[in-house]
């Protein structure tokens, strides 16, 4: 079959094995931090101490964190579709660069991105490599304690959604790669897709909450099972 307008969708699990931890998993970093401390605007005008401390430490786990051989699979399927005449949009619900550090270029961060922050009073945003507090001045309004960091918390609306909604509603092929189903809006693509006639495969550790929503499923570690998948896909472009 010669897909031509691909979207893949990732979360958490396709950076576990570059040591960025999932979220829902047994050690899973929702079993350390309630959700509603650090990733609601609630939690964060109660205690923006502990917020800016979680982020902070997320941040810093950045420089240490490398692509693994999934996120390079699927900057090499990029590549392989532009040169087939189609085109593949990656949307992540990961707020580390590894898709960036692996080469993929047409990627949209749907839940924000670690590295980025943005103010709360002025709206600016812009990149941010080092630590965030609360007596933190605002670069462009001098606000005190009005930068937070440019992630998407729970009751906010994610970001790029009218794309997104486009292009799953064109696309012939959508890939839904470790992420347990649980989070909307992104649990619900696989139906878009669907309705808009797309092959759907899930690519997961196990499946997942909506896994009877897709039409193939590969089960493995992303390392593993991504690259194979990449590879075969790959093979039959252009055929
Ligand atoms: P979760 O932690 O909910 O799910 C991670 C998924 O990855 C699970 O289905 C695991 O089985 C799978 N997994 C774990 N290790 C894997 C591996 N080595 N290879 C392949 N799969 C593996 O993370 P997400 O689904 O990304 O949002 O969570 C979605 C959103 O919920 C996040 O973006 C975040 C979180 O709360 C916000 O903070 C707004």
């Amino acid at each position: 079959m010669n897909y031509r307008r691909i979207v893949i969708l990732t979360g958490a699990g396709v950076s576990a094995e570059s040591g960025m931890g999932t979220f829902r998993d047994n050690d899973g970093i929702w079993t350390k931090y309630d959700i509603e401390d650090v990733a609601t605007p609630e939690g964060f005008a109660r205690n923006p101490v502990l917020v800016h401390d979680f982020y902070n430490a997320r941040r810093r786990a950045l420089g240490d964190a490398a692509p693994n051989p999934a996120h390079l699979a699927l900057a090499r399927l990029e590549k392989a579709v532009a040169a087939a005449g189609g085109e593949l949009l990656l949307v992540t619900q990961n707020v580390d660069n590894l898709h960036e550090k692996a080469g993929s270029t047409n990627l949209l961060h749907m839940h924000g991105e670690l590295a980025r922050v943005k103010c709360d009073a002025c709206g600016v945003a812009g990149a941010w490599e080092g630590d965030l507090d609360a007596a933190t001045e605002c670069w462009r309004c001098g606000r005190v304690g009005a930068l937070r960091p440019d992630v998407v918390w729970f009751g906010e609306m994610p970001y790029g959604m009218d794309a997104i909604y486009e292009r799953l509603s064109a696309c012939d092929l959508f890939v839904s790669i470790g992420t347990s189903g649980e989070v909307y809006p992104a649990a619900g693509f696989v139906m878009e897709a669907d309705m808009a006639g797309a092959h759907t495969v899930e690519l997961n550790l196990e499946p997942s909450a909506n896994a009877r929503g897709f039409r193939e499923g590969r089960y493995g570690p992303a390392s593993e099972v991504v690259s194979q998948w990449v590879e075969d896909l790959v093979a039959k472009l252009g055929s």
